[in-house]
């Protein structure tokens, strides 16, 4: 029996019983020994000495330790000690950017729509009047199912308002967060899915003017009354007139650096009217109605809120990235 095995009071003192004790068996090998003639003791004398005595110092470490280890009889716990640290969950970044922009839109009326991730041309390309050659159908771009090209990893979330105004006649104020796929080569500044949050209005007088106010309304409440909004002509195929819209640089505060690459201006959504023949396309009369529609990328949005470097960290999930949040939030 090694010390190691000595953990306990009991323990211990089975081993005084039989090893080191009056009794013990150390004590009847000395006993022996002490009846043998004068020459046969000579060559046993130093080992039975050295077995005691390793004995003994067994015992007397065990002894220590457990002694050590023993609670304190009769004193109080130390109520000044720190609890043991422990760590609560954070909402993953994309998610709570999300959360943030329904809510912006919330606050005016804006209801959310969901749709299906695998679409088919009609939702994600012809009702949005994308013609059979455009480039955004090319492989290059695109998604397609491998066993009926029909279908395709929707490549935006427009798709969910051809859907909505399919089955509902307007007034219509919707949003469509959603995740979306683009065959793209994964880098800092893009990835081969993201998430989009798109948002359409159509109502009787819908004007540019109405589009205007809710993007200004939308980027002073996510990020401060300071900032500013440009809009620059644009292509869609699915809006007339198309723009880009562009917010003052958050970085910089519009003095220039690397972020809004010296301009000043850091482009974030693209908007329009939505163009006739899309209304026409989902049984709306356009004579009667006219909208307008905006979408964003999620993550471009996060990027300025909280100033990450790199699309990746989104979709690595590394623990270390995703803890930064639980004290932001
Ligand atoms: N669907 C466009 C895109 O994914 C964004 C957009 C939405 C542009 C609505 C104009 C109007 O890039």
């Amino acid at each position: 029996m090694c010390a190691a095995e000595l953990s306990d009071t009991a323990a211990l003192e089975r081993f005084k019983q039989q090893y080191t004790g009056r009794k013990g068996a150390i004590a009847a090998l000395f006993e022996a020994f002490r009846q043998l003639p004068g020459p046969d003791k000579a060559p046993l004398g130093k080992p039975l000495n050295e077995l005691k005595q390793l004995a003994e110092a067994r015992y007397a470490e065990a002894q220590q330790q457990l002694q050590a280890h023993a609670p304190v009889q009769g004193q109080p716990e130390d109520l000044g000690l720190p609890a043991s640290p422990y760590r609560t969950g954070a909402r993953h970044p994309i998610y709570d950017t999300e959360r943030r922009i329904i809510d912006v839109f919330a606050r005016i009326g804006y209801t959310v729509e969901a749709g299906p991730e695998i679409e088919d041309d009609w939702h994600n390309f012809s009702a949005l009047n994308f013609e059979p050659n455009h480039p955004a159908r090319d492989m290059q771009d695109t998604f397609f199912l491998q066993r009926n090209p029909d279908w395709l990893l929707r490549t935006h979330t427009s798709s969910v308002q051809v859907r909505v105004m399919e089955r509902q006649q307007p007034p219509i104020r919707i949003l469509a967060p959603g995740r979306v796929y683009r065959n793209e080569t994964i880098s800092a500044r893009a990835h081969c899915y993201f998430n989009q949050v798109e948002g359409l209005v159509v109502d009787k007088n819908v004007s540019l003017a109405d589009l205007k106010q809710t993007l200004g309304y939308f980027v002073k409440s996510m990020f401060g009354p300071n900032q500013r909004i440009r809009l620059r002509a644009s292509y869609f195929p699915f809006t007339e007139i198309s723009a880009e819209m562009d917010v003052s640089c958050l970085i910089c505060g519009g003095e220039g650096c690397a972020v809004c690459k010296h301009t000043g201006w850091v482009e974030i959504m693209g908007c329009g009217m939505v163009d006739p023949q899309v209304l026409e396309n989902c049984k709306i009369d356009p004579d009667v109605y006219s909208g307008f529609a905006f979408g964003m990328g999620v993550e471009r949005i996060a990027q300025l809120l909280y100033r990450v470097p790199d699309l990746r960290l989104y979709s690595q999930n590394d623990i270390r990235f995703l803890h930064q949040f639980a004290r932001i939030q």
